[in-house]
């Protein structure tokens, strides 16, 4: 009888598999030298645990470093990984761990830090209260860092994939022409500055607000009385790496896959992904993100919506 493969997805799509594993043990069958990208956000080391098992901040390098090796090992030479990583305060202290640090710094032991980026979230709730509400001597944390990390120094990206609509005032620019002169800054405008190159090159500060809490993947849930993840991307941040930083039919990983937002974004803009999960009831809620989902022989068989 042939051997029953180790892993076995507990569903697929047209371009990808989710499988309910621990990933620390799922990784290592993924073959050396195969992802293009690698994008995830781990379980923070939040002050009060959320339902996810979250690990404190002065265990998060040494709980993290074993995924690392592995996530470095599967990525194609030109392979990145993007860590979406929010900051935490130190218990009972109006200070800011510096885990997150500690973390980037040890994973430059493997990986060259090709750019932060910071997602700006509008909507934030000033938090933590007592020191932004109550006693009113901090401002409200409103920014996550996201660290683009890549296997060598040349990770495979372009941002012609991700230009922004033009300013109104860049707009009258381009139509109106400008008059060649040096800005304050010293730099002179010359008339590169006029060619309409589709849209601007975006910032590394991506302004997203997460308000979004009607969407389809929530609405099926409820009405199969699935377990809605409760730490969701927003579909604009995995969706802005996955355009500026891999190309069509190309293999898209997130290892802590929670809702599988990230999934569903690459099979919308047509690459191929696998998403691993350890909880069962976010892998089967996470169904509900895709239709036509086919559910596998995993663990755990979801329930149709
Ligand atoms: C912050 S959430 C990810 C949410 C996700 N980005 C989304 O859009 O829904 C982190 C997830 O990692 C999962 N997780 C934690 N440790 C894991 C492991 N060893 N293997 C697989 N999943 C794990 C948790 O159960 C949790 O759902």
């Amino acid at each position: 009888m042939p051997k029953q493969p180790k892993f076995v997805p507990s569903y697929t799509t047209r371009l990808g598999r989710a499988y309910h594993a621990d990933s620390r043990e799922f990784l290592r069958q993924v073959p050396d030298d195969s992802v293009s990208l690698v994008m995830t956000s781990p379980p923070f080391p939040l002050r009060r645990q959320k339902a996810y098992g979250n690990v404190p901040a002065d265990e998060y390098v040494e709980w993290f470093w074993p995924f690392a090796q592995e996530i470095h090992r599967i990525l194609r030479p030109d392979g990145s990984l993007v860590l979406d990583i929010g900051g935490t305060w130190n218990p009972g202290m109006g200070t800011r761990s510096l885990f997150q640090y500690e973390l980037v710094i040890r994973l430059a032991k493997l990986f060259h830090l090709a750019q932060e980026f910071y997602w700006y979230n509008p909507s934030k709730l000033p938090t933590p209260a007592e020191w932004v509400t109550i006693r009113r001597t901090r401002v409200k944390d409103a920014v996550t860092t996201l660290w683009w990390l890549s296997k060598t120094e040349n990770p495979q990206a372009d941002n012609r994939r991700v230009l922004k609509p033009y300013s109104p005032s860049m707009k009258r620019l381009l139509k109106n022409g400008y008059d060649r002169a040096m800005r304050p800054s010293q730099h002179d405008i010359g008339p590169h500055f006029q060619r309409d190159n589709g849209g601007a090159i975006p910032p590394n500060l991506l302004s997203i607000p997460n308000t979004r809490s009607n969407d389809p993947y929530i609405h099926r849930c409820k009405a199969a009385g699935l377990t809605i993840h409760p730490a969701r991307f927003v579909a604009e941040v995995p969706a802005f790496f996955v355009r500026f930083l891999t190309e069509t039919d190309q293999l898209v990983v997130d290892p802590f896959a929670g809702s599988n937002m990230t999934g569903q974004v690459a099979e919308e803009m047509g690459r191929k992904w696998i998403s691993i999960e350890m909880n069962a009831d976010y892998v089967a809620s996470s169904q509900m993100r895709f239709p036509d989902a086919v559910p596998g022989a995993g663990r755990p068989a979801a329930k149709a919506g």
